[in-house]
């Protein structure tokens, strides 16, 4: 989610991700966030109109049905940073529902500026509501917004649709304690985490009939080729879905079918690829609706309301700082 600023030795955060993930072993890997480019954010999309992608649908599901209910338990005077705007959505159930009562200040932060374009072309209509866009990283741009507050106006952040579930737990408890330092107490965070569920509703959700998400998992190659100078043969590659029982998340690997070396002239990279070898591109970690309150604890948050769909298991969670 951070992006390390770039070394001398590479042209971009992106060539020196890919040459610090794939000389990894014994697993290669590549960081879930580049999965994110013009072509995988529009991939996303298509994603999350799949019938056995649930997780956008129940979210938006949630927000719906529980709007009043949320902005109800808000504290006053509240302004709205969220981390990830996305298509920008289901955001706008909360938004508004909060402009009723107030003009509201809308603040998405995102590293990439399409998304943001979106994000105030789908919600710029609402009456009473004013979108400054911060194209940052999550962390930087939250600690900006949380500074140009003025006296009493509390901070109201959402981190929706399960991203947090791409951090190991541990590290999403970190993540959590970040936000946190930019907060004050009172301020509170609206968190998505999608729910463990039946293990072939899961895997469908991660490997659909039509190949959707493979392409999205595959278009990481195919960008690196495109702006690295990449030569990976994206026929020699499949998308892999598999469940981490320890981890309880959801894994997406790229598998070479045959031996192959790929070079990636921008990263100054030869790698190497036996029968079989993956490189782990994203997890996806599921949670039990009450493993939240007392994550929420570590991260000196309460979690005081929880919302949950029950048609595809997903939760809301509202946590307010200590
Ligand atoms: C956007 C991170 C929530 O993990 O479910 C969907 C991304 N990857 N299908 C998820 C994703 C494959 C998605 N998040």
């Amino acid at each position: 989610m951070t992006q390390a600023a770039p070394s001398p030795r590479f042209s971009s955060a992106f060539a020196e991700a890919v040459h610090a993930g794939l000389s990894k072993r014994p697993q290669k890997e590549l960081p879930s966030m580049y999965l994110y480019d013009e072509v995988g954010s529009a991939l996303f999309e298509v994603i999350t109109a799949l019938p056995e992608y649930g997780v956008t649908r129940a979210e938006e599901r949630v927000l719906k049905a529980h709007a009043t209910d949320i902005v109800a338990a808000l504290p006053g005077n509240v302004k709205v940073a969220e981390l990830g705007s996305g298509s920008g959505r289901k955001t706008r159930r909360i938004l508004e529902a909060l402009c009723k009562k107030q003009p509201t200040a809308y603040y998405p932060i995102e590293i990439s500026r399409t998304a943001l374009q979106l994000c105030r072309r789908e919600l710029g209509d609402i009456e009473r509501i004013s979108i400054v866009g911060y194209e940052r990283d999550y962390l930087a741009g939250l600690s900006e917004v949380s500074a140009r507050r003025n006296e009493g106006e509390r901070l109201l952040v959402l981190f929706l649709g399960s991203t947090i579930g791409n951090f190991a737990r541990l590290a999403a408890t970190k993540f959590l304690q970040s936000i946190r330092s930019m907060l004050e107490p009172g301020d509170a965070l609206l968190l998505g985490t999608d729910l463990i569920k039946p293990l072939p509703v899961l895997m469908a959700a991660y490997d659909d009939p039509i190949g959707v998400t493979a392409a999205f998992n595959l278009n990481l190659l195919a960008r690196i080729n495109r702006e690295l100078q990449g030569d990976f043969p994206l026929d020699a590659f499949e998308h892999v879905a598999r469940f981490n029982p320890d981890a309880r998340s959801i894994e997406m690997h790229l598998r070479a079918k045959r031996p192959l070396t790929a070079r990636v002239r921008d990263a100054g990279l030869h790698v190497d690829f036996r029968e079989g070898e993956t490189i782990w591109t994203e997890s996806s970690h599921k949670y039990a609706a009450e493993e939240v309150a007392p994550i929420a604890i570590d991260a000196g948050f309460e979690c005081t309301h929880q919302w949950r769909d029950d048609e595809w298991h997903f939760a809301e969670s509202l946590l307010v700082a200590r």
